[in-house]
């Protein structure tokens, strides 16, 4: 096995001492309730809240009690956390079954630093993609990079998927207040070809730069767009393939495939392989948030990250932000059964970040073997999902606030809001500081009768409480504070992924769709009637989808 050499093989999750103890202490501590755990401790809320690297995390609103958090913490030591978050850090291969380093962290690392893939110090050549990125965004922002027709670009389209997508729209929308407003940007991800035609309908192709992100070079979907970019590009210019450089703009893996495309590899930023996809948004996966808010705020983007990395790999794990956000996951996935997470900001320019933790968090830890490829004898990664706050008080929140199911939320909040105006950030923040509050304590049926409300009316009215969550309360949501915050998300996930012992950096499971789609394709598009050889369904729906858009005799 790779990496072998570095990384201890663990026993089975439930063979670690710490976890029979963590069952025995279960079945003593799951019926607690955390108005008794307050009011046992009143100084519970300011001794359960960490700060570091400007997040504070207030964890007090959690099941737990000073010996769950032990027993978390052993149950870190006995499956070597601090041995794998070394091995990451050194550069060894973690990623077991792609035989590849993961390294995302270097992408934030000093130009001091020296952080060794295969005998090879990556940071020098870091270093340089950032500074070819950054002289880029200057000649583009400042208008020194002109289009084909001597035009000033105004438009960035980045096309790409998955990590070539989700993080470079989250930060998009994330960063949109310190943003270059006079530019329009667009992302087009889906093979849908509604997403194109609505993302370049308005927009002037003299004007346009198309950014195509893909790690590999050979998606299905970007590299389609990428054909319907270049072919709407040509349309809107006359013809003329020179035109083709000036408005294209390639960030890979793949130099011969950039190449091949007719995209200049001079206007290729490149990254690496020990980059995953969803790990890729500080790395030139990001040129198009470096043409929005800069070099400057991409700069401090990657300091913010940097921070946290620093943090996660140093602190102690008792005070360690990242792994006690993913110990308590472990915690309420595999002891209480919890299925989900919510992850809540109350922030408006947020509204993309739970869609871009659904991929690093459920890409990563949806897996069912170890690293060893036996089956893994616990849950793993929980669901993620969730909507800015206050909106989603007014949907989903009831099923939190009274369902059936245990749904641990992290609120995400900020001190200062971007756009001040009136009381609004005043009540955003009250909202936040109420539903922990509602949560954690509820409503009793003495509360509620106590109201005058009739008795029939009573246990609708009544909230259990015991619904767990964490705080996260920063500053502001400046270019620092996003690059913290996935940073801390990325590390979270790493922590979970090292408990289960699976491999958090691959993802075998995006293949077999993608295999199949190839093959269907040309049974959807072939003029005579193909022979179809899936199962009855899958064959019944191919021949009735023919039919019906006309192409059956
Ligand atoms: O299908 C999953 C995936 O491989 C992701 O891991 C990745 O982020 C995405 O596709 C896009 O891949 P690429 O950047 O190579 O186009």
């Amino acid at each position: 096995m790779a990496g072998e050499q570095t990384m201890k093989r663990l026993p089975p999750v439930r063979q670690r001492p710490a976890w029979a103890a963590l069952e025995a202490h279960y079945r003593k501590v799951s019926g607690l309730h955390l108005r008794d755990l307050f009011a046992a401790d009143p100084a519970r809320g300011e001794r359960l809240a960490v700060e570091a690297a400007g997040i504070y995390l207030d964890y007090s609103k959690n099941r737990i009690t000073e010996e769950t958090l032990k027993l978390l913490v052993q149950l870190a030591e006995q499956s070597d956390l601090r041995g794998r978050i070394d091995a990451m850090f050194r550069g060894d291969k973690i990623n077991v079954t792609e035989k590849r380093a993961v390294l995302h962290v270097a992408l934030r690392a000093p130009r001091s630093a020296s952080i060794r893939v295969d005998g090879e110090d990556v940071v020098p050549a870091v270093h340089q993609v950032l500074d070819r990125m950054s002289a880029f965004a200057e000649r583009v922002r400042g208008g020194a990079w002109r289009g084909h027709t001597g035009k000033q670009i105004r438009n960035i389209v980045n096309i790409g998927i998955g990590g070539s997508d989700l993080g470079p729209v989250m930060a998009y929308e994330a960063l949109k207040h310190c943003s270059e407003r006079t530019m329009t940007f667009r992302f087009v991800s889906n093979v849908d070809g509604t997403d194109f035609v609505e993302a370049t309908r308005d927009l002037e192709p003299a004007h346009t730069l198309f950014i195509i992100s893909s790690k590999t070079f050979t998606t299905l979907e970007t590299m389609t767009n990428a054909h319907d970019a270049r072919t709407w590009l040509l349309t809107g210019l006359g013809g003329d393939m020179k035109a083709v450089p000036k408005h294209f703009v390639a960030v890979s893996t793949n130099a011969e495939k950039v190449k091949e495309f007719g995209i200049d590899p001079a206007n290729m930023f490149g990254f690496w392989d020990w980059v995953g996809g969803r790990y890729s948004m500080d790395s030139a996966i990001g040129l198009s948030t470096m043409l929005a808010i800069g070099p400057d705020g991409f700069q401090a983007m990657l300091d913010g990250f940097r921070q946290v990395d620093e943090h996660f790999r140093a602190a102690p794990f008792e005070r360690n932000l990242p792994v006690l956000m993913g110990l308590l996951s472990v915690w309420y996935c595999d002891f209480f059964g919890a299925q989900t997470v919510a992850v809540l900001p109350y922030e408006q320019y947020l509204k993309r970040f739970p869609a871009y933790l659904q991929q690093l968090t459920m890409e990563s830890n949806g897996k069912h073997v170890t690293l060893e490829g036996e089956r893994v004898d616990v849950d793993t990664g929980p669901i993620y999902w969730g909507e800015p706050g206050t909106n989603g008080q007014h949907s989903f929140y009831q099923l939190i606030h009274q369902g059936t199911r245990l749904i641990p939320a992290d609120f995400i909040a900020f001190v200062h809001s971007l756009n001040p105006l009136g009381r609004h950030h005043d009540m955003l923040l009250a909202n936040v500081l109420a539903q922990t509050e509602a949560l954690a304590f509820g409503k009793t049926a003495e509360e509620v009768k106590a109201e005058g409300t009739p008795d029939w009316l009573v246990p609708h009215r009544v909230f259990e409480g015991n619904r767990p969550s964490n705080t996260l309360l920063l500053d502001s949501l400046t270019p620092r504070a996003l690059g913290k915050l996935v940073a801390l998300y990325e590390h979270n996930v790493f922590t979970q992924g090292v408990i289960w012992n699976i491999d958090s950096f691959d993802q075998w499971g995006v293949e077999l769709g993608k295999v199949l789609a190839q093959r269907i394709i040309p049974e959807l598009e072939s003029k005579e009637e193909p022979k179809l050889g899936h199962d009855s369904s899958t064959n019944t729906l191919i021949r009735r989808y023919r039919k019906l858009k006309g192409a059956a005799s």
